[in-house]
């Protein structure tokens, strides 16, 4: 079949698309219909269906006798260690563990954090939360106590799964003395913590709070699959907005399940038993989607890597991991592309290589630059798919579908969209816009399967910020175009998510942190364009009257507190002190404008604006540190 005769016949009948693709799930009863939309427009998929969704992900394979198979290969070129997991050992191993929560009392609907860098018991345990139908929410490592206990106080956790730490080239993260901080930081307080003691660093456990990963499991029964209804959350995820609260993206299980086996063949053109490789972490969507559901439930063999793609040791190592392991699909950020880039230009690692069994390189998460792109191409000779989607739709927006038809690919566009979404560029009233004009990218109510279909405890703030703007649609928060052959450009975010080495975070966030600073009277995030992260963020803080300290002291202090508050993640380093901000005259920050004089962009004077001089003191101000040519 043709993409477009797929996607047709999607649009000419959505909800029989969606039963079709639903008989590749294994249901404990079969859902009777596709969507229910009585409840308009909060949507909801295969709500009648019941199904577990770490059946699907492990049981089922085995139960096809399929369980030698490798499920997860971890390669930790960190720890210098690499094992295989099959199928069937995954499913004692997630049994166990699920057992010895339930022992202590987790059940369906409870929440879970899992709080681990890149393991496979990172995957162990989202597996056991999805075997008892409790709600898992992954917080990344790179995060920190403050963030966690956001987190912590939004889904209020039965239970707490952390990792004793992390390792990162030259450091080790304490995630242990984080949860601590977190734990006393936050309002609600977990039942128990489970602690994976990891070699590199053996943490303190808590007397009565603290149990030991393994010693918890000794004796347990292992946890059968629990059903549930195809609605219930799978997950939830944390993502970044406009304010420093972040939204508790949720998951549901059924259409999670359809959507996400789907796309292993559409997309990423991959059959049971090959080998896929998504070079993210499990604290984000990602993670989520790609390295843990989407190959297991398909019955791929998934790589758990950690490590980096330079420096671990060396910018080689992604080339080798795919060598070894005979990884078919590839999925990473262009960023990481760009880092290997940048130490190998001339790609000699990767000549070292058999590359023959990769036949395809996926690209997310930002903006994939041409540059990257045919870097790239000219380096594997294979197709480099840019591909576009969010935390809140789980899998792809726009796609080249590569087992379906793979389509000419075009350097800057992510192709076409995927069935299930109905893209439209809209004008500020809503009215969609012809081909190769530029507006807001919009999706056409319902989305598919495998989307957000609500915010966690925050129904008012998701029909805010998803499907006010434009009636009748989803807003994606990004503006873009579409163009005479239906190709999607994506270009920038209409809102103040900046995206920083493929990670989203918010400016509004970190503005709040520098606001709390003593000496900072106002300030402003933007984030400015970096050849390697795609994105930086750069503060500017205006003082209070009278304060005379040395201004480099108040910039240490808060890159600091953005490094204590947010993480390190938020990979905040820059920030300059200025008299006043620019603004329109009803004081709204023009953050625009500074973000085009930073990357040397020609702008327009804003009509609005207060008062045009305050422009050259941004100019002056960046320039002390190497922006705004
Ligand atoms: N736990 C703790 N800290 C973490 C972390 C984690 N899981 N991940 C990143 N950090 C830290 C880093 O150590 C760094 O700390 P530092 O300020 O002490 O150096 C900081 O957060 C910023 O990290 P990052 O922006 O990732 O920069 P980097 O210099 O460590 O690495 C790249 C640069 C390009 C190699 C790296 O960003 C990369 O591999 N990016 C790929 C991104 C990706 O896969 N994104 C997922 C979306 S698909
Ligand atoms: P996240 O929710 O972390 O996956 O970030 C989603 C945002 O990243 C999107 O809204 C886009 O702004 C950006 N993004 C993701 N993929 C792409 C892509 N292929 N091209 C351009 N921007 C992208």
């Amino acid at each position: 079949m043709r993409y477009s005769e797929v996607y047709s016949g999607w649009k000419d009948d959505p909800e029989g698309f969606w039963m079709e693709a639903a008989k590749s799930i294994d249901w404990d009863k079969p859902p009777s219909k596709a969507l229910n939309d009585e409840d308009a427009p909060i949507y909801s998929w295969f709500d009648d269906g019941m199904v577990n969704t770490c059946y699907n992900a492990v049981d089922r394979h085995v139960d096809a006798g399929r369980g030698a198979q490798t499920a997860i290969i971890y390669d930790s070129p960190i720890t210098q260690t690499k094992h295989r997991i099959s199928y069937s050992e995954l499913r004692s191993r997630v049994a166990s563990l699920a057992g010895a929560l339930r022992a202590k009392g987790v059940e369906k609907g409870d929440r879970v954090i899992i709080y681990m860098p890149m393991v496979p018991e990172a995957l162990e345990a989202m597996l056991a939360c999805a075997r008892l139908g409790a709600v898992h929410s992954v917080v990344f490592g790179g995060f920190a106590a403050n963030e966690l206990a956001v987190r912590v106080d939004d889904c209020k956790p039965k239970a707490i799964i952390a990792a004793s730490c992390g390792l990162e080239p030259g450091r080790v993260v304490h995630y242990k003395p984080l949860l601590d901080g977190a734990i006393d930081l936050a309002e609600h307080k977990p039942d128990f913590c489970v602690i994976f003691q990891r070699e590199q660093e053996v943490a303190h456990l808590e007397e009565g709070r603290d149990v030991d990963w393994h010693a918890f499991q000794y004796g347990v029964e292992p946890a059968e699959c629990v059903p549930v209804e195809g609605s219930h959350p799978a997950y939830i995820l944390y993502t970044s907005g406009t304010t420093g609260a972040p939204k508790g993206v949720i998951r549901a299980t059924g259409g999670h399940l359809v959507a996400l086996n789907w796309t292993m063949k559409a997309i990423y053109n991959v059959d049971p038993g090959d080998v896929f490789w998504a070079a993210s972490d499990v604290g984000w969507v990602v993670g989520h989607s790609y390295i843990c559901y989407a190959p297991l439930i398909h019955g791929n063999t998934t790589v758990v890597f950690e490590g980096k793609p330079v420096g671990t040791p060396d910018a080689g190592t992604f080339w080798r991991v795919i060598s070894e392991h005979g990884v078919k699909s590839f999925f990473t950020a262009p960023t990481a592309i760009r880092a290997v880039k940048r130490q190998d230009p001339k790609g000699e690692f990767a000549a070292k290589y058999d590359l023959s069994c990769l036949k395809t390189l996926y690209l997310a998460g930002e903006r994939a630059d041409p540059d990257t792109i045919e870097w790239a191409q000219n380096l594997l000779n294979i197709p480099v798919i840019d591909h576009w989607w969010q935390t809140e739709t789980g899998f792809a927006i726009a796609a080249n579908p590569m087992g379906i038809e793979p389509l000419p690919v075009k350097i800057g566009s992510p192709s076409v969209p995927m069935p299930g979404y109905d893209v439209q560029i809209l004008d500020d009233a809503g009215h969609p816009l012809k081909p190769g004009e530029l507006g807001a990218i919009a999706v056409k109510l319902p989305l598919p399967p495998g989307t957000l279909p609500n915010l966690w405890n925050a129904q008012e703030r998701f029909v805010k910020s998803y499907l006010t703007t434009f009636p009748g649609y989803y807003e994606t928060g990004d503006a873009g175009m579409i163009d005479e052959d239906g190709y999607l450009y994506i270009m920038a975010r209409t809102d103040d998510v900046i995206n920083v080495a493929g990670h989203r975070l918010s400016t509004g966030a970190m503005e709040e942190v520098l606001a709390g600073h003593p000496d900072v009277a106002e300030c402003a995030v933007i984030g400015v364009s970096d050849q390697l992260k795609g994105q930086v963020p750069v503060g500017f803080l205006c003082l209070n009257a009278g304060v005379d300290r040395d201004q480099r002291d108040i910039v240490d202090e808060v890159v600091g507190l953005v490094r204590d508050r947010i993480g390190p993640v938020a990979a905040f380093k820059l920030a300059v002190v200025v008299d006043r901000l620019p603004k329109t005259r009803s004081g709204k920050i023009l953050r625009a404008t500074m973000v085009k004089i930073a990357d040397g962009d020609s702008y327009k004077m804003p009509a609005t604006i207060d008062d045009p001089a305050i422009l050259d003191e941004i100019k002056d101000a960046l320039r002390t540190i190497g922006y705004a040519g």
